[in-house]
């Protein structure tokens, strides 16, 4: 539990957040497939990332966490892991299970793996499904969720695959299981899901393990070398809400520095500005394969947003923040085709409309949109973060704005994520 009081005075400052977990998670992963392994900088401190971390150890993968960065020693596509001698724990992270599933596949063992109470009412069919049209056989419980089994094969049978939803991670798992199976996995994408995954196989193997042309991804059987430094550049998700709180506050200046500015992942960018922040992208680079830039963002009036759904997968987990801002801005705001929000770590769409509703903002679910009629004061209020992280970090920066003191029931889920998070907040408020 945790009680926030309103800002009383602009954000201001520069700020670096932890390292993109989506990034994290996935170099954890393939520096452990590849030969010689990984030098990783900035790896996510989140718990989500220790998950996947865990998994790789208990198969039999090496990492080694310096102080300032984590080495994972690879054995290469070949034999990469061992049977783990107990059921793998993804605790809260999907994306820890899903990926995870799709390398299973490809090891000639069995797998157990389990979740939290969260990750075991998730969605998993649409995993296990593609996965096992390649030839590995999982078992489900009956509501299509874990705890699963991964009974894997070598090689796993090429294929091509349309994703039938929006989401990164059962893409991700279909491409890493194309690195164990007999010819080239074409998976198709017409979402333009977040495409960390490919760019980091391709950045691995000199552009010869996977190739793009529009929608269409093909990934071939390859090995991978490894022996590379990477830098993890900062979550932009992470940053979103302190970029929020700045969008919000009068007066405020921040600068959230080295953020990946990856395509798929910065439509949240283009909703501040097209809600009338003032955002600039400065110094562009990459890391990786990856673009990476520092964001400054100046205090403006908000207007009301209209959302299309097409937009949805570049700021899917920005939803619930984007969702306090349209409360707070000029008019109304209609935020479309949300549907996948309700299968994240907690309902996030019922979840984020009531906790508005008892901030005294209207708030209503429509099908798969959200309506939202602003300008709102937000009232103190007590809310539930229903055990998820970014319902309780959007909650904790509408409390900035909010009249009175405002109370959340669970702050210390923010460690799924973003551990510093208050710590972080207090600096730029200080
Ligand atoms: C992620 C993909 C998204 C996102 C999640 C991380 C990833 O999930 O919500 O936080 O790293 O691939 P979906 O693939 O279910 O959309």
């Amino acid at each position: 539990m945790r009680t926030i009081q309103p800002a009383g005075r602009p954000l201001k400052g520069q700020l670096s957040v932890p390292g993109d977990k989506s990034i994290s998670h996935r170099a954890l992963m393939l520096g452990a497939l590849s030969l010689d392994g990984l030098r990783v900088r900035g790896l996510s401190n989140g718990e989500d990332v220790r998950s996947t971390r865990r998994c790789l150890e208990a198969l039999g993968a090496k990492i080694d966490a310096g102080v300032a960065s984590v080495v994972v020693r690879g054995r290469g596509k070949g034999e990469p892991f061992s049977a783990a001698k107990g059921p793998l724990d993804c605790g809260n992270s999907g994306t820890t299970m899903r990926l995870m599933m799709g390398i299973l596949s490809g090891q000639p063992f069995e797998s157990r793996l389990i979740g939290d109470a969260s990750l075991s009412r998730r969605p998993m069919r649409r995993v296990a499904a593609p996965l096992m049209s390649m030839g590995a056989n999982i078992t489900l419980t009956a509501q299509g969720c874990a705890p699963l089994t991964v009974s894997g094969r070598r090689p796993l049978r090429s294929t091509t695959y349309r994703l039938p939803v929006a989401s990164a991670q059962v893409k991700s798992a279909v491409l890493l299981a194309g690195l164990f199976a007999d010819g080239e996995v074409v998976v198709e994408d017409p979402f333009f899901s977040r495409d960390h995954t490919e760019r980091m196989l391709s950045w691995l193997s000199d552009g010869k393990a996977l190739s793009r042309q529009g929608e269409r991804i093909r990934v071939r059987p390859y090995d991978l070398q490894g022996g590379r430094d990477l830098n993890v550049a900062g979550d932009i998700s992470s940053a979103a809400f302190f970029l929020a709180g700045a969008a919000m506050v009068p007066g405020s200046d921040v600068v959230a520095r080295a953020v990946g500015l990856n395509p798929t992942r910065i439509g949240f960018l283009d909703a501040l500005r097209e809600m009338g922040a003032r955002v600039e992208m400065l110094g562009a680079r990459s890391e990786g394969g990856e673009p990476v830039g520092d964001v400054h963002l100046r205090h403006a009036p908000l207007q009301g947003l209209r959302l299309s759904a097409d937009k949805v997968p570049s700021l899917v987990d920005e939803v619930p923040m984007l969702a306090v801002l349209a409360a707070t801005a000029n008019g109304e705001s209609v935020l479309e085709g949300l549907g996948e929000l309700r299968l994240k770590e907690s309902d996030r769409l019922e979840g984020i409309a009531a906790g508005l509703r008892a901030l005294g903002a209207e708030a209503k679910v429509e099908g798969e949109n959200l309506r939202i009629l602003g300008p709102a004061k937000f009232k103190s209020a007590s809310l539930k973060t229903l055990g998820d992280h970014r319902l309780a970090m959007a909650y904790s920066i509408a409390a900035l704005a909010a009249q009175g003191p405002v109370t959340i029931d669970d702050d210390a889920c923010v460690g799924i994520s973003y551990p510093s998070f208050y710590a972080d907040l207090g600096r730029l408020l200080s």
